[in-house]
């Protein structure tokens, strides 16, 4: 079967998802745009699956959290699809792209034509496997990208009682699993390589608190070593993790999480590559012209910074798919579009802490407020101060208020005369500016 639509997006997850509302609001006609998508379901807001997905009691299901709920927005069914004539190809994995003769081949040998094509094929998970760690392929040993992902694991969890659980990875998979099994009322050890937890975002100071915290919490937190290798029973399910450092920790289940790689194999050869993703324009045109690239696979310009980055968070999946689809639908009526001038944004929840960040973590490090892990309402930050200017700023149990301060002074990058002051004004500081 051959089918052909104006518009592709190729990749079901929550940049496809935004795209789709921002077609519609530009102005679509039924037919036009196809979603195909490996998942089965319409897209939906991935962050909920290390979170309120896993909650031993009333857990989050969907169609409950379908794009565009994470953002505030309207919750798209698959009904609203079908209602605006937006084709759902749902369980449908694409697996030759030929960008010349602008067309997709699926799994079942189908042919797919477009005339504009949108990649938003996200990440895959790093595998234990990939490093040739022992044992990896046994029973028991979960990833988490999907929400298929997620449906195994919580059987998992319910199905094990007083179960021991290894959390691989000082990362957002690490902290949020591990937190989350917790809650779970299971016995959890992190393992991770680092001297401490979140290297690529937390300075010393913000992983201190966490790290107490966690322990508080009753995680055991074991740091500066390596899995290398696992043991499993006569079923095949994991029974023991194996330290490079020589301790055996006993394990029901497992929880890898090492880190994403941005899917981008289809279009291996064929579109320009950097950072490991595929190199765009600030209208997230690759170099391909009529092929964009949204998401966790497009390394775009990031005006703020003036340099080329990939950036793997939910916030810049909606805000890339939203000015893609702009620029399509601009460069459709011969106009422009506002420039792209993105702001970094992540964030995080765990137990009753939520923490938020905005800007760019480089230079020296301003830690302010109480970190102590015992503190009741924990309520802290750290700005980062380069060449004399703030440009990254982090808060933890901030109000919606605090919150716009920090990403205004990320924004901003007010000058700071004096480190000591800054560290003593802490939240004041961005809430003047
Ligand atoms: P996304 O991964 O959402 O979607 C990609 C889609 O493409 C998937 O549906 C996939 O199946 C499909 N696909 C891939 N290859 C295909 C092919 N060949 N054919 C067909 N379909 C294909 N961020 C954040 O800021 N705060 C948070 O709290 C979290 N929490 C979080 C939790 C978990 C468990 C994960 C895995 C990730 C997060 N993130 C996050 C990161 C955030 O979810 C991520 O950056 C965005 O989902 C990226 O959106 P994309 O649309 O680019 O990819
Ligand atoms: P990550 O990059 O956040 O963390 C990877 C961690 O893996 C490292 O910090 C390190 O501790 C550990 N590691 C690396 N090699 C290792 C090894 N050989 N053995 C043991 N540990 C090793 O990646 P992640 O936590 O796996 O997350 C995957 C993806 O999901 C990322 O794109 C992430 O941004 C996204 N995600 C984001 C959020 C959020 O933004 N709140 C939440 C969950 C997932």
């Amino acid at each position: 079967m051959v089918q052909s639509f104006k518009y592709v997006i190729v990749g079901g997850g929550v940049a496809a998802g935004y795209a789709a509302r921002e077609f519609a609001k530009q102005g679509l006609k039924p037919g036009e745009l196809a979603i195909v998508s490996k998942e089965a379901v319409a897209p939906y807001e991935r962050p909920a699956l290390s979170k309120a997905y896993l909650f031993p009691e009333s857990p989050a299901r969907l169609p409950g959290f379908h794009v565009c709920v994470g953002s505030g927005g309207e919750r798209l069914l698959p009904e609203w699809y079908a209602e605006k004539g937006i084709e759902l190809i749902l369980s449908t994995e694409i697996v030759k792209a030929d960008l010349a003769s602008k067309s997709l081949i699926t799994a079942a040998g189908e042919t797919i034509n477009y005339q504009i094509l949108i990649i938003a094929t996200g990440s895959t998970v790093i595998r234990l496997s990939d490093f040739g760690t022992q044992g990896a392929d046994a029973k028991n040993i979960f990833y988490l990208r999907e929400v298929e992902d997620a449906d195994i694991l919580y059987a998992a969890i319910k199905e094990k009682k007083n179960a021991k659980a290894v959390v691989v990875g000082g990362g957002y998979i690490g902290l949020e699993l591990s937190a989350v099994l917790r809650l779970n009322n299971i016995d959890v050890t992190m393992v991770y390589p680092e001297p401490w937890c979140m290297p690529r975002l937390f300075s010393s100071g913000l992983a201190a608190f966490y790290e107490g915290y966690y322990k508080n919490k009753g995680v055991n937190i074991i740091k500066g070593t390596v899995v290398v290798g696992f043991t499993s029973n006569s079923n095949g399910e994991v029974k023991e993790v194996k330290l490079k450092d020589g301790r055996v920790l006993e394990a029901d289940i497992v929880v890898v999480g090492v880190g994403g790689r941005p899917q981008t194999a289809l279009f291996k050869g064929q579109v320009q590559e950097e950072k490991g993703g595929i190199k765009t324009n600030a209208s997230f045109e690759t170099s391909v012209p009529g092929v964009y690239a949204v998401g966790d696979v497009a390394t775009f310009p990031l005006k703020l910074y003036g340099e080329l980055r990939r950036v793997e968070h939910v916030d810049h999946a909606r805000k890339s798919a939203e000015q893609a689809v702009k620029a399509i639908k601009a460069a459709e009526e011969r106009k422009t579009t506002e420039e792209y001038d993105y702001l970094p944004y992540f964030y995080s929840r765990s137990f009753d802490l939520a923490w938020q960040f905005y800007g760019d973590n480089v230079g020296d490090t301003v830690l302010f407020g109480d970190n102590n892990p015992e503190s009741p309402k924990p309520n802290f930050g750290t700005y980062w101060v380069k060449d004399g200017k703030v440009v990254g700023a982090f808060l933890e149990g901030g109000t919606p208020e605090d919150n716009k301060a920090i990403a205004k002074v990320a924004r901003v990058q007010p000058p700071v005369q004096d480190i000591d002051v800054l560290a003593k004004e802490g939240l004041s500081f961005a809430s003047k500016i």
